[in-house]
């Protein structure tokens, strides 16, 4: 079929299974988000957040978008603002890759660089920065995907359907990363409703303190971690552990040695994320008793990440 314009092409991304991974009696299966058309899973939020936006009389032609982010979702929302017309500022996290802030540039977007050793609270944390500057201009909109609604509605509303569907309804447990919450909040929603009993598991970059508060409900001091788009050093306002059963945390080297593997042995070109998400569903697929069906995400493309996790001089040098 032929689509009316590129923001038709988000969602709908295809399912494979894998199988050069020692999953037990369990078969994994891994979601290709990197096939939606800026390159990752934050492509179905850029969509919901602005058109929910618009819906709410919040936009007018010509305004601002203005978000922190660590970049994907950056992409995401210069996909659409493009298409619709708005100016796209971002505050990033100066640990990006380049790639991922050539690619914002190249659609367009103004970036502003800022601190990536500073907390929340900090005025140069990269939350704080973009808040501010939002209330300062009248003419923009802050998107703040860590309590926008349409954020986890996104995936209510699309990726746990597209799951239930594509899996015909055999799928026991699903792995995810939690960046600001959106994807296990709406995938939680959504599987209430259809499967109560489903399994998620959470898979955390050691250093970050989402996995400890899952275990003993206190947030330690978080350390720091190379992946990028997962892992926090605070609990995000619309986390929900209520579905989840098991958390796993993963180093930067399994974690980059997954995605590699994944790559050589499967041909699935992926994130850094990726690799813990692989490499805590392969934890979970050996430690479970049960034959199950587990699900998991190729959140975005790894050619973002040529210069860091795929440049065997750079992972000499960082890990
Ligand atoms: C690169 C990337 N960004 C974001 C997310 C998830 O983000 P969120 O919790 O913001 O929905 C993932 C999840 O694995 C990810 O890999």
């Amino acid at each position: 079929m032929v689509y009316k314009n590129i923001l038709e092409t988000i969602g709908n991304t295809p399912i494979v299974e894998l199988h050069s991974f020692n999953a037990g009696l369990s078969k994994l299966y891994i979601k290709l988000e990197y096939a939606n058309p800026a390159g990752s899973i934050k492509d179905r939020i850029g969509l919901s957040m602005i058109e929910n936006a618009e819906k709410e009389g919040l936009l007018k032609p010509g305004d601002t978008l203005i978000e922190a982010t660590a970049g994907n979702t950056g992409l995401g929302l210069a996909l659409v603002a493009a298409q619709k017309g708005y100016k796209l500022t971002l505050v990033i996290p100066d640990k990006m890759s380049k790639e991922k802030v050539d690619h914002l540039r190249a659609m367009g977007t103004e970036i502003i660089m800022t601190r990536s050793d500073v907390g929340k609270g900090h005025p140069e944390y990269y939350q704080d920065y973009a808040e501010r500057l939002a209330s300062e201009n009248p003419d923009a909109y802050y998107i703040n995907q860590f309590s926008n609604p349409s954020n986890p509605k996104a995936h209510e509303l699309t990726t746990g359907p597209e799951i239930w569907k594509q899996m015909d309804q055999n799928v026991d447990a699903i792995v995810v990363g939690v960046g600001s919450a959106g994807t296990i909040s709406g995938l939680t929603s959504f599987f209430k409703q259809k499967k109560p009993d489903m399994n998620f598991v959470l898979a955390d970059p050691a250093g970050s303190v989402l996995k400890d508060y899952f275990h003993e409900k206190k947030i330690k001091e978080a350390g720091s971690w190379l992946v990028e788009g997962i892992g926090e050093d605070f609990i995000p306002g619309q986390m929900d552990y209520s579905l989840v059963k098991e958390a796993y945390e993963v180093t930067d080297k399994e974690a980059f040695d997954t995605a590699r593997k994944l790559l050589r042995d499967e041909g699935i070109f992926a994130g850094s994320s990726t690799g813990i998400l692989v490499a805590a569903a392969v934890k979970y697929a050996q430690q479970t008793q049960s034959a199950q069906n587990i699900l998991t995400f190729a959140c975005d493309t790894g050619n973002k990440y040529l210069s860091k996790m795929y440049n065997d001089t750079w992972l000499e040098e960082n890990v």
